[in-house]
């Protein structure tokens, strides 16, 4: 993956090799104004594209949702077009969520971490997206149990997972939530190329309908 020398801030290593959160948050940070720069035309990320078709398959665009880990909100403008209007946005990283704001796109960003208790009320929204996140050093398979409590039963979870590599951990926590009732399969989709300049990644779709 060549990042050109005016992205630099934002090449993926640097997020996958920090030492710590406070360091990923640093380097979220310094990356956010050239972010959405970097990921369309160096990495060509598509899994914000891919999520979106997905997302306006299932859910009605009159819902509430919830964008986690929402970063610059490349998620949230691709629901703006299809006419979502009402989104909340987290995430790690402050200057992230600044880009996101002057967007327009969501009705309230605020930093938090997945992985640890969200400062939102169960059963808040229709459906919760997360696009890009659950990948290494990031949020882990952890983070599915707050997602699934702040989702209204019958509501829909929706997330990017890399599929040639499946993360052991999510597959376990998908069999934890279905062993436990608190979640039904909607969709795996099927593995697509999620990153232009790296051909051989493959993300799939996961869609699933909580209790
Ligand atoms: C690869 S970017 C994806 C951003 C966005 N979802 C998109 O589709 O463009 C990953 C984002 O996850 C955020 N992040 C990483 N770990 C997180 C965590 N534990 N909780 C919340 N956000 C996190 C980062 O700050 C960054 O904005």
């Amino acid at each position: 993956m060549a990042i050109s020398p005016k992205h630099a801030k934002a090449d993926p290593k640097a997020f996958y090799l920090a030492k710590d959160q406070d360091q990923l948050i640093e380097r979220y940070d310094d990356a956010a104004t050239v972010y959405d720069a970097a990921m369309e035309s160096d990495v060509g990320w598509r899994g914000h594209l891919a999520l979106a078709e997905v997302v306006a398959r299932h859910v009605d665009p009159a819902a509430t949702l919830c964008d986690a880990g929402a970063g610059t909100g490349m998620l949230g403008d691709q629901l703006a077009e299809r006419g979502f209007k009402t989104m909340d946005a987290n995430d790690l990283s402050e200057g992230m969520l600044e880009v996101a704001r002057a967007k327009g796109v969501y009705r309230d960003c605020r930093v938090m971490a997945l992985g640890k208790p969200l400062p939102y009320d169960s059963d808040t929204y229709d459906a919760v997206t997360v696009c890009g996140v659950f990948t290494p050093n990031h949020a882990p398979a952890s983070s599915l149990d707050e997602l699934v409590r702040i989702t209204k039963p019958g509501g829909l979870i929706l997330y990017t997972l890399r599929a040639d590599e499946e993360p052991p951990e999510f597959a376990e926590k998908h069999r934890q939530l279905e062993q436990a009732g608190r979640w039904q399969l909607v969709e795996a989709g099927k593995p697509f190329p999620s990153i232009g300049s790296e051909p051989h990644i493959r993300h799939r779709c996961w869609v699933w309908r909580v209790s």
